[in-house]
């Protein structure tokens, strides 16, 4: 024969359950687990009661008071979700709850998935520190469209027709160049902001205003180029540009400016040196190269940054400039690879990644 206990058991059970499904505030739950589950409650009197059950029988009606228990407490969880009361203490969670209906409680702390306080990513702090440098030295910020035209892409910067830097492969044409005369495009070089500046600055003057002269500007900012990424490519990335137009500025003022900036940059011992280059827009032309070590474990090598030079008389007229009055020199680096360099990053890919790994290292 069964031992009655077993039996009363299932009697508790289905009386619980009813009565769970009844109640419907937080109250009534409270009330329904202290009458179960309490230290006073059925739950607890009836395993006060095993010590009367055959010895033989023990094990199953303690497992069976077992069950009973974790399934109470179960169905209890279940039943507060369902009616979105808060647990214990015996309280509708958030304004406006209604027993029966599920509420949010919108000044409960939320769940910190955090990795611990943000940070700018990489480019953005070097970008800035360039900026900061610059400064130190009297270059303005200016800044210039990322949908550019053919005009302030190519044709002030004394690119003609036909050069082969304007070639569809090579270039993020918005407008099929064959169709129209200013075919619009994703900036190819920062390069199109010296040009926006100087036609600005000579507006100005113009209506009477010479505060756009003399120029120094430094313009940080994405550039788009059809390349395959690789780890030194991307098809986005950034430049810094540089543009200073004064009168008897000469090569000495662009070579210094750029010693005062690799030192100010780098420290003290940054190793630079100019190359004879050629680029349409200056005249003339050089690449900037700086010793630096791309990877902890290699040595310094030298490692182009990019391109510089005198502004290109031609380009000066065609903004507007009197080549016989002014004169300037311009320079624009790739920002990933001064960053690459000052923090030894072997691949540009992990810039755009955006591995947290990687980036809570910077
Ligand atoms: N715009 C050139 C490029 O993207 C870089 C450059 C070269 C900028 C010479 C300049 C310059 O201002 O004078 O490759």
């Amino acid at each position: 024969m069964l031992w009655p206990m077993l039996q009363e058991l299932d009697q508790l059970e289905s009386e619980a359950r009813a009565k769970l499904a009844q109640a419907a505030d937080a109250d009534t739950l409270d009330r329904w687990r202290q009458e179960f589950l309490g230290n006073s409650g059925r739950l607890k009197a009836a395993m006060g009661n095993l010590k009367d059950v055959p010895k033989d029988q023990k094990p199953a009606v303690g497992a069976r008071l077992n069950q009973l228990k974790s399934e109470f407490e179960e169905a209890l969880t279940a039943r507060r979700t369902e009616l979105g009361a808060t647990g214990g203490n015996g309280q509708v969670g958030g304004q406006g709850g209604r027993p029966g209906q599920p509420c949010l409680d919108p000044t409960e702390p939320g769940l910190n998935y955090s990795t611990g306080p943000g940070r700018r990513h990489i480019i953005t702090r070097v970008r800035d520190e360039l900026v900061e440098v610059f400064a130190r030295m009297g270059f303005q910020v200016a800044s210039g469209p990322e949908l550019e035209d053919d005009e302030h892409n190519f044709v002030k910067l004394n690119i003609p027709a036909h050069h082969p830097a304007r070639e569809p492969i090579d270039n993020y044409f918005i407008d099929d160049p064959r169709k129209t005369d200013r075919p619009r495009m994703l900036r190819s070089q920062t390069s199109t902001v010296q040009v926006r500046v100087m036609e600005d600055a000579v507006r100005r003057l113009k209506s009477g205003d010479p505060s756009g002269f003399p120029i120094r500007v430094v313009a940080p900012g994405r550039v788009y180029r059809p390349d395959t990424v690789d780890a030194t490519h991307s098809f986005m990335f950034h430049q810094i540009e540089g543009l200073a137009i004064d009168r008897g500025l000469s090569m000495a003022d662009l070579k210094s400016c750029l010693l005062h900036f690799a030192r100010a940059y780098f420290g003290p011992e940054a190793e630079v040196r100019l190359r004879p280059s050629y680029f349409p827009f200056t005249e003339p032309s050089a690449e900037f190269d700086m010793k630096i070590r791309l990877r902890p474990d290699q040595p310094a090598r030298w490692v182009e940054l990019g391109g510089c030079g005198m502004v290109d008389p031609a380009v000066l007229s065609m903004c507007g400039i009197d080549p016989e009055e002014w004169s300037g020199f311009a320079f624009g680096f790739g920002i990933e690879r001064l960053a690459m360099g000052k923090y030894a990053i072997p691949d540009i890919r992990m810039l755009f990644e955006n591995d947290l790994r990687f980036l809570t290292q910077l």
